[in-house]
């Protein structure tokens, strides 16, 4: 299986260093914490006296620097140059020294390059500060942790508490104030969410939870990797034959735990929507379909779901709300086939029943491939924005609302058009 890399950053005490030696056993992965290669950098420093504004000697102890670490279940031990100092820079002068050190641009340097390197082959979990914004901006996961200042105040004195450290809560907070502004003032890679981290709230989170909640988000990104193959083949048709545009892509969550609501128009809509989502993708279709075994393999194969139409079919409704129920997004045609016009009630059911948010897609010109190959039309797929189904008026489980649901969807769909007209 594909060894993933994966990215944990946020600031101090956010839960990050636990969670992540916990996923690294989970996932027999190697857990990199990279504070720990500033915080040797600090030490080194402080051991050889040198100052921090002289950046030649900076330069020259970088030369000589030799960070190891070792893996064990027991935790990381981390060496410098040799000596075991997993202890020491833990202690209150390095780490202030640290933030302070992890300022110039010599040190980040070196030390982006060291974790670069172990981290190349894969199968590594990396935390820190700016993992997912510079060291691995293509990392396969990345998550950013956060938590109220106080609780973080609170988990540190614990954990001070009970090494013997007499810390009180308040000079613990100030410590982590200052170094939240160190961290994520400075000039080079200063502490930010990369744009496609998933933000993590750990304040009212235990570590099994913030685990496990890491977890299940992998869990379901993993793509088979022939479904990755016909991604990858589907999205150079559509951007070599369509010269296909994604107009708000952006506005694909990264918890993709909805329903994909979209217009009908070719039978290359299905694989085309599936083609831009971020993990497999569940889809209904209809059940003459699989009437040739080998063609019903296929789809089944694509996470197709049979379904009769023309009456309620309740085993593909239940089948389709319990992968919801399972957090697994299933795109739903909402008029139903390709030649009707009107809103079907089922999504409205479907979303009031399950609670799950609805996600708009418009697709356009998916069946113009003459036109766009042409250059005279272009595809072009809108992403709406999240409806929240318990925010919508209409609450009580009735055909009637089910029906108003599905018509205000399909409305909210078509007014994408205005998006494309371009295209
Ligand atoms: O995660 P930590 O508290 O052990 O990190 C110590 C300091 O090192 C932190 O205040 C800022 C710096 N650091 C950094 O700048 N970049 C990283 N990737 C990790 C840590």
């Amino acid at each position: 299986m594909k060894k993933y890399v994966i990215a944990i950053d946020g600031p101090a005490a956010s839960g990050k260093s636990t969670t992540a030696k916990l996923l690294a056993e989970k996932l027999r992965y190697i857990y990199i914490d990279t504070g720990a290669m500033y915080r040797a950098c600090a030490l080194f420093a402080e051991e050889n006296r040198v100052s921090l504004e002289d950046i030649p000697s900076l330069a020259e102890l970088l030369e000589r620097i030799e960070i190891r670490i070792e893996y064990s279940d027991a935790g990381n031990r981390i060496f410098l140059n040799g000596k075991d100092v997993t202890a020491r820079i833990r202690e209150a002068d390095i780490t202030k020294l640290s933030s302070e050190i992890a300022v110039i641009g010599i040190v980040r340097k070196k030390m982006v390059e060291l974790q670069r390197k172990i981290g190349r082959e894969g199968g590594v979990i990396m935390d820190g500060r700016d993992i997912g914004t510079v060291v691995f901006p293509d990392a396969d996961f990345k998550f950013f942790m956060i938590a109220s200042v106080g609780i973080r105040a609170r988990r540190r004195w614990l954990e001070a508490r009970d090494k013997g450290e007499r810390l009180s809560l308040e000079e613990i907070e100030d410590e982590l104030i200052w170094r939240d502004r160190n961290d994520s003032t400075r000039e080079i890679a200063p502490l930010r969410k990369a744009s496609d981290a998933v933000e993590i709230d750990t304040s009212s989170m235990t570590i099994a939870e913030q685990v496990d909640f890491i977890m299940n988000y992998i869990g379901k990104r993993k793509m088979r990797s022939s479904y990755r193959l016909l991604i990858f083949l589907l999205k150079i048709t559509m951007r070599l034959f369509y010269r296909y545009r994604l107009i708000h892509g952006e506005r694909i969550p990264q918890q993709l735990d909805l329903i994909l609501a979209a217009n009908h128009i070719s039978a290359y809509d299905p694989p085309m929507i599936g083609a831009i989502m971020p993990e497999e993708i569940y889809i209904l279709a209809k059940i003459e379909l699989f009437r040739n075994p080998l063609f019903a393999r296929f789809i089944s194969y694509l996470n197709a779901i049979p379904v009769k139409r023309g009456r309620v079919d309740r085993k593909a409704l239940e089948r389709v709300m319990n992968l919801l129920r399972h957090d697994k997004p299933v795109l739903i045609f909402i008029e139903g086939t390709r030649k009707s016009s009107q809103a079907k009630a089922g999504v409205g059911k479907i979303a009031l029943e399950t609670g799950k948010d609805i996600l708009p897609i418009y697709v356009k010109n998916s069946n113009r491939f003459w036109d766009c190959l042409l250059g005279k039309k272009r595809l072009c797929i809108v992403i709406g924005e999240r409806i929240k189904t318990s925010s919508l008026p209409l609450q009580a489980s009735n055909k009637e609302n089910y029906r108003l649901i599905a018509e205000y969807v399909l409305n909210k769909i078509y007014e994408l058009d205005n998006e494309c007209q371009d295209s």
